[in-house]
């Protein structure tokens, strides 16, 4: 049983003449325990479908199910509960306040779970201790680096101690050694047991990565199994058209490997991702950024 199931889910924004299909029929299916990356051009729909996954939004067409349950047959009250106790999302902007310190901003998502003052701090102190950011607690977003401002995001969005997390471009806005820090974040809560899906335009990205999802048009074109610690094979040929390692990917991929890996007893979601890869390679269907 899948963790979470799209079936021929399509996405229409506007009405009339000024129509768009972000997501057209898409089916993805994703086991608990993988670390996905979604990749494709602006524009190709990664957000709305990352959207309909967490709750967020709801597809024009087509059957969602999260946990075997269909997320269309939910009231908003069920599936607002759902989301908060199943996901949490990480936005590229952060999306902390201001005037809270780090610690408050963590707490936030306890206040609408109905958790007393005491308790919520102490939860997001010791969420805050998990991810390197407990000398942290009384500083304001402004006094924080990119990457440790994300690095709290990502605590806020631990909080409730999700099972799914999903990111949309956590790194987008953070230069190389914040992207680093937070993608490190990432794979301890994946080696943890937990889902996480991520968008990124990035191909060094997919190192980090099990699976990767390639979009255009609306559409999943390309579905890859990938080793931790290498650049996923699509993602380096078409966006990069390296044939080759070098050194430093050597490098890179020897010191991710060195961590503890997950265990992963899929192997047939894995066989099944590769006859994908073969069927969407006849297809001759290019991928370019
Ligand atoms: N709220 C909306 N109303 C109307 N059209 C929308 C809305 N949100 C997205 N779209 C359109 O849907 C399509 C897919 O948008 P989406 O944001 O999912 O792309 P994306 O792959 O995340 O792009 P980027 O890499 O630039 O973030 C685009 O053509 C976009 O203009
Ligand atoms: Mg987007």
């Amino acid at each position: 049983m899948s963790l979470i199931k799209l079936e021929e889910v399509s996405k229409l924004y506007g009405f009339g003449d000024a129509t768009t299909l972000a997501l057209d029929e898409v089916n993805l299916s994703i086991d608990k325990g993988e670390f996905i990356a979604v990749m494709g051009p602006s524009g190709c729909g990664k957000s709305t479908l990352l959207n309909i996954l967490g709750l967020l939004d709801r597809p024009t067409n087509g059957t969602y199910k999260l946990q075997n349950r269909v997320v269309e047959r939910l009231s908003q009250t069920r599936a607002a509960k759902l989301r908060r106790d199943t996901i949490g999302f990480i936005f590229q902007s952060y999306n902390m306040l201001p005037r809270q310190t780090v610690l408050e901003n963590v707490a936030m998502p306890l206040v609408y779970k109905g958790v007393g003052v005491t308790k919520r701090l102490k939860m997001a102190s010791s969420i805050l201790e998990r991810v390197g950011m407990h000398n942290r607690e009384y500083f304001y977003p402004s006094q924080l680096s990119g990457g440790q401002i994300q690095c709290a995001a990502i605590a806020r969005a631990l909080v409730n101690e999700p099972s799914i997390i999903i990111a949309d471009e956590p790194t987008g806005n953070l230069d190389t050694s914040g992207s680093r820090l937070v993608m490190e974040l990432l794979s301890e809560i994946h080696m943890m047991g937990n889902t996480i899906i991520f968008v990124t335009h990035n191909p060094e990205l997919t190192r980090y990565a099990t699976r990767v999802v390639y979009m255009r048009d609306g559409r999943i074109i390309q579905d890859e199994s990938t080793s931790l610690g290498e650049v996923a094979k699509t993602a380096r040929r078409r966006m990069y058209s390296v044939s080759s390692k070098t050194i430093e990917d050597d490098l890179a991929g020897v010191s991710m490997l060195m961590k503890v890996m997950p265990h992963n007893d899929n192997q047939t979601e894995e066989s099944k991702h590769k006859s994908k890869i073969r069927k969407s390679s006849k297809n001759k269907e290019s991928f370019r950024s």
